[in-house]
């Protein structure tokens, strides 16, 4: 199979972030020292994926994309996409078809920071069809989609914010699929709310007996960035980290140099383009110590 692409979807209206969100979409806020879309951006480049669409609502787009360009310079290919209206998280796919053209997809919820060794690259290289989903417990499964399993490992069932959920096991907001994902998409009905639903998708997989859940242990960091606080507490986990270890987490420029998609040379040339801050220091830094 062909190396999936990768999806970011980040629209919705970010309405819970108000008043920030007046200004700019949810993924575009600050998490401690970098937009929150690099942290969804970072885990595709850690998964070894380099070609990536980008949606967002019509208003939003044209700020992903100053932000972003068109990923060259990270060794990336950046797409962009409006979505017209948030009709539901399945429905990435069908605006992602020709982006796709046949190929797999890693979809990530732009809003979804995760941390830790998750093996990404590995999972995406060894892929072969299907899908893979993960499974993390929580204190509130409720609010998210919930994985049940059997005692012998086997998936049960997947719902949709429960009521009662069936287990702790709450499924981020990353998602791998192999290249039938546009027609199962196309075999989906719009839910009572009216949006494609992933979950509908992930159940359309399991009773095809192709669905995986990979669960994630407590090593991980799966953050959430729903409201204020929890925006707070992301912000100062990467603090954290980053202060002790005198590394950043989820920098694209990095990611890019470490893993080869831009030479030394080409590195050089980047940093030299970055405004002089603590944010370009840290890079000057990474040639010096590790040239
Ligand atoms: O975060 C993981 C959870 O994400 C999963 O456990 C759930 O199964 C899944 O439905 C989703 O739940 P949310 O309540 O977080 O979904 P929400 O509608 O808030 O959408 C998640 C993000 O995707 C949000 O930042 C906005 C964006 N989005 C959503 C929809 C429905 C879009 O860009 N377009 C859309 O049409």
């Amino acid at each position: 199979m062909t190396t999936p692409k990768g999806i970011i979807l980040a629209g919705g209206a970010g309405t819970r972030l108000y008043p920030v969100t007046a200004v700019a979409s949810k993924q575009l806020q600050p998490v401690y020292d970098k937009p929150m879309i690099y942290y969804t951006l970072a885990s595709l480049m850690l998964a070894g994926i380099r070609e990536v669409l980008i949606i967002s609502t019509p208003h939003d787009l044209p700020r992903f994309e100053s932000l972003l360009g068109d990923g060259s310079r990270w060794g990336m290919r950046l797409v962009y996409q409006a979505q017209p209206k948030p009709e539901g998280i399945a429905q990435a796919f069908l605006l992602a078809e020709t982006f796709l053209a046949g190929a797999g997809a890693l979809l990530i919820l732009g809003d979804n920071l995760f941390y830790g060794k998750m093996h990404l690259d590995a999972l995406v290289r060894e892929f072969t069809e299907g899908a893979v989903i993960f499974g993390y417990p929580v204190r509130d499964p409720e609010n998210y989609g919930v994985v049940e399993f059997a005692p012998d490992g086997r998936v049960l069932s997947l719902e949709e914010k429960p009521a009662k959920p069936k287990s702790q096991c709450a499924i981020p907001g990353l998602y791998l699929y192999d290249h039938h994902v546009v027609a199962m998409t196309k075999r989906l009905k719009p839910s009572a709310r009216g949006e494609l639903e992933i979950t509908d998708l992930n159940r359309l997989y399991l009773q095809a007996d192709k669905l995986r859940v990979v669960r994630l242990g407590r090593g991980i960091a799966w953050l959430d960035t729903g409201s204020p606080a929890n925006l707070l507490e992301a912000s100062m986990f990467i603090h954290t980290i980053e202060a002790r270890q005198g590394f950043k987490i989820a920098c694209p420029e990095e990611i890019a140099w470490r893993r080869g998609f831009i030479t030394d040379d080409q590195f050089k040339t980047l940093i030299a383009s970055i405004p002089k801050s603590s944010y370009r220091e840290y890079l000057e830094r990474l040639t010096r110590d590790e040239a």
